[in-house]
């Protein structure tokens, strides 16, 4: 290899040392939103109401429901994976797809965009197999954002346990709802950031302060509160609600 100059050497360096503190960020950040488990049980910080009368834990896991009028079953599954559900899930959804119920509708509250390998399965299961309307509440990529926020974007979905490309266009999303059987005429996207991002980034900001009387701090929260600012300060990602109906053809029988 041939000799470099010492400025050649020094160039290298300095891109070696960068790249090294680069990747040991990433991987501090990556293993620290990993360990702070957003879901955890420390979500009872967010929802202690300030000033303190109890220290009564109120939590929930639940993943999806099925509601019949007089009744809700929980199941618990990977929502996103409808051909990994167990004879009992599968048959009590499926109990659902019958005329007798005029109209049926999977809601999603802020969870599609962590669905793995995509919303896809359970939107044309919903919309083929049950000919179930949808609703959502869902993260839109904005098309117009910067080629920088945008990437940045990506790494805090890669980072937060998404497939790197569940950020969707406006566009691309209406796209792949009618590629699974929704209507794209009667569908629609509507945003509601404005009533979202700085209101929870509010919220975290001054339930923190509220715990530090009690010398309890939100920890990986706070970096949640951070980012919500930035989503609403950069609009990068909007907050939308997505209401998705059937197309006449998407029959029942196939899929
Ligand atoms: C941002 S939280 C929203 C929780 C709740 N829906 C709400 O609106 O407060 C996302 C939730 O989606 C759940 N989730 C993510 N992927 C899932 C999957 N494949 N199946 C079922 N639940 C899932 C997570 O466990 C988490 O509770
Ligand atoms: C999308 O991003 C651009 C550039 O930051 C911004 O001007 C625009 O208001 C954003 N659109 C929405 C709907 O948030």
């Amino acid at each position: 290899m041939a000799p470099l100059s010492s400025g050649g050497q020094i160039a290298l360096a300095f891109v070696g040392g960068f790249l090294a503190a680069l990747l040991v960020i990433a991987v501090v950040a990556f293993s620290f939103l990993r360990s702070s488990d957003a879901y955890g049980l420390g979500h009872w910080k967010l929802n202690a109401k300030m000033p303190l009368s109890t220290m009564w834990m109120n939590l929930g896991y639940c993943l999806f429901d099925v509601v019949e009028p007089g009744y809700i079953y929980l199941f618990c599954a990977d929502a996103a994976r409808p051909g990994t559900w167990d004879p009992q899930t599968r048959s009590a959804v499926e109990s659902l797809a019958d005329e007798r119920y005029a109209e049926r509708w999977l809601l999603a509250l802020d969870c599609l965009y962590h669905f793995k390998p995509s919303r896809r399965p359970v939107f044309e299961y919903a919309a083929r197999r049950l000919k179930a309307n949808s609703m959502a509440f869902d993260l839109v990529l904005n098309e117009s954002a910067s080629l920088g926020d945008k990437l940045r974007m990506r790494a805090v979905g890669v980072m937060m346990g998404c497939p790197i490309d569940t950020f969707l266009t406006e566009k691309e999303y209406l796209d792949q709802l009618v590629q699974c059987g929704y209507d794209r005429e009667s569908s629609t996207i509507t945003d509601i950031s404005e009533h979202v991002f700085s209101g929870v980034s509010g919220f975290i900001d001054s339930q923190e302060r509220a715990l530090s009387q009690y010398s309890v701090t939100l920890g990986g929260y706070k970096l949640a509160g951070r980012l919500f600012e930035w989503f609403g300060r950069s609009k990068v990602v909007k907050a939308v609600i997505v209401v998705a109906r059937t197309r006449e053809d998407a029959d029942l029988s196939s899929s």
